[in-house]
């Protein structure tokens, strides 16, 4: 599907992007396979698993090579697509993948906290998606697949650093995607759900938290994969600016904010008139206050 297409996928030492990686090479591409090789509070820095996933896709008899370089900083963003240009030549693909988690209740969250999340995943996506933008737009073709998450789609407890970048990802993809179509550049999002070491941070106190853990780890990282492949390859030239979900077996196309229901009033309104009138007409539409296990409340097929 991706045959002789150069992709960047970053945090790919692990989890969800390395097999990406893999099955991207396996399909074809030339993988440049960065991973700062953090923990995943984003603590400490190792080429370990960047290195070690170049190493199983070149036994695989497929081409990769290692970056180290974080994602969070421009300089060093500007490094992993520089990677890709000279080692395999060009750039055609981006996988924005690597993330950092720092749960904790929005009401005890710290600066530090805050912007270390925001930082590797929403200035993370925007450096290295504009690192390649330039070359997108001189060779007029160019795909870029960012990781969102249901945590931003839906909502989750703790998580108001993580849920907001994540939220943000969608508008920054839905921005290249109108700003760049004109060069044949795409940009979709995937929210996924897989088990991997990022999940294994969410508590597991309760009765209730361990049956929602239980159920996550039947979801693997490898399902993930063929989405993106066919996103980033050219049978997908006619998909861009759409999220999707993918939980096991299944594949979600997401619904993207619209107007539900409105009311007018041709003299205009007062804030009595809003709460006598404008609010009861519009509560049939309210979106509930519900988490993202309420939304995908059945056991993954
Ligand atoms: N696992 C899920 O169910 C799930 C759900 C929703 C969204 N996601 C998203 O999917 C992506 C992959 O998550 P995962 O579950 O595989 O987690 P993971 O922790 O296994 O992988 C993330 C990788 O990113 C790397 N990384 C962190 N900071 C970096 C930086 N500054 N520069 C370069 N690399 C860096 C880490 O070293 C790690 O290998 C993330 O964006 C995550 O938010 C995952």
């Amino acid at each position: 599907m991706v045959e002789g297409k150069v992709v960047v996928v970053t945090g790919a030492g692990g989890g969800i992007g390395r097999d990406f990686a893999l099955a991207l090479a396996a399909e074809g591409a030339k993988v440049v396979v960065n991973d700062l090789g953090t923990s995943t509070h984003g603590e400490g820095a190792s080429a370990g698993p960047a290195q070690q996933v170049v190493q199983e896709i070149k036994a695989a008899g497929g081409e990769a090579v290692a970056s180290t370089d974080s994602v969070a900083e421009a300089a060093s963003a500007a490094r992993i697509v520089q990677c890709a240009l000279d080692h395999f030549g060009r750039v055609d693909g981006i996988v924005n993948n690597a993330g950092i988690l720092r749960d904790r209740f929005f009401h005890k969250m710290s600066v530090d906290e805050w912007d270390a999340v925001i930082k590797v995943h929403l200035y993370g996506s925007y450096h290295v998606s504009r690192a390649a933008a330039n070359h997108f737009k001189e060779q007029e073709s160019g795909a870029y697949v960012h990781m969102t998450s249901t945590s931003g789609l839906v909502g989750n407890f703790g998580q108001a650093n993580y849920a907001a970048a994540k939220l943000a990802l969608v508008g920054l993809s839905k921005s290249i995607a109108l700003d760049m179509q004109k060069f044949n550049v795409r940009s979709n999002c995937i929210a996924p759900f897989a088990w991997s070491r990022m999940i294994g941070s969410i508590p597991t106190d309760t009765p209730e938290q361990q049956a929602r853990v239980d159920k996550i780890k039947q979801m693997t990282p490898a399902k993930i994969a063929p989405l993106a492949v066919y996103l980033l390859s050219d049978a997908a030239r006619a998909v861009t600016a759409q999220v999707f979900a993918v939980r096991n077996n299944e594949i979600f196309l997401m619904s993207q904010p619209r107007p539900l229901r409105s009311v007018q009033r041709s003299d205009g309104w007062t804030p009595q008139q809003i709460a006598e009138h404008a609010m009861p007409a519009l509560r049939a539409s309210f979106v509930p206050l519900d988490r993202s296990a309420d939304v995908f409340s059945w056991d993954p097929v």
